[in-house]
């Protein structure tokens, strides 16, 4: 029988890299050439890579790619934070509203053990799953781990609360010179809104690359 990863038949690759460079948007491509770049720019920084928001895992695995061909599996943990399942509901209009829209198109997000399986197969090493809602996993997970440091932190949740809580528990936990990357500032309201409320009064600079209008980042002074 073909070996399958979350539904995906691992013998028929090179057909979803051609249905891949077939069909998506054209901002796709851009967006992981984006990521890149962010990345080779902390490879000198103590820190982990802090990924909020893993969804089908995509992004994570992208990070954990260049960890792999731009240093070493040892260089940092890899850590994702995500309901690993349902998107938690928001009692906000405008949230609910997005994550009804957001499921109804693409379903639910991959499980803990199908991304194990996933990492497995792709041999990578040194990551942590939390599994949970992100209101309660962070500020958990940094009582029980107050030496964290933060060369990279992706925020991807979209909606305004778990938003505030990753920049409230993590923000301080960012290297000097490291970077806070945002996946959905200036087109999801509920994680614009957390941004531009943190920030406010702060002296940073949320910048974009040239190449690509989706993430908007923070280098930390
Ligand atoms: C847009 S997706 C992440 C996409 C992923 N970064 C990628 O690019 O492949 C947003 C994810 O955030 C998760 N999420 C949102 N609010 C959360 C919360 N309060 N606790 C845990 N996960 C949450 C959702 O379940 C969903 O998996």
């Amino acid at each position: 029988m073909n070996k399958k990863l979350f539904g995906f038949d691992v013998d028929k690759q090179w057909d979803y890299e051609n249905g891949f460079y077939l069909t998506s948007h054209l901002t796709r491509l851009p967006k992981m050439l984006a990521h890149y770049e962010l990345y080779k720019s902390i490879i000198n920084l103590p820190g982990c890579i802090v990924e909020c928001g893993v969804y089908k895992g995509a992004s994570f695995i992208r990070f954990a790619t260049f960890r792999e061909i731009l240093e070493s599996p040892f260089s940092r943990k890899i850590i994702g934070f995500d309901a690993f399942g349902e998107f938690p509901k928001q009692d906000e209009k405008t949230d609910a509203k997005f994550i009804q829209e957001f499921e109804g198109a693409g379903g639910f997000g991959i499980s803990v053990d199908e991304l194990k399986d996933v990492f497995t197969h792709k041999s990578f090493e040194n990551y942590e799953l939390i599994k949970g809602d992100i209101l309660e996993t962070i500020p958990e997970y940094i009582s029980e781990h107050p030496e964290l440091k933060i060369a990279l932190l992706h925020i991807d949740v979209d909606v305004y609360k778990p938003s505030v809580t990753i920049l409230n528990n993590l923000y301080e936990k960012v290297v000097s010179g490291g970077l806070v990357v945002f996946d959905d500032y200036g087109t999801v309201a509920g994680e614009t809104q957390a941004v531009d409320e943190f920030f406010d009064g702060k002296d940073v600079q949320i910048e974009k690359l040239s190449i690509s209008h989706i993430p908007s980042y923070i280098r930390k002074k």
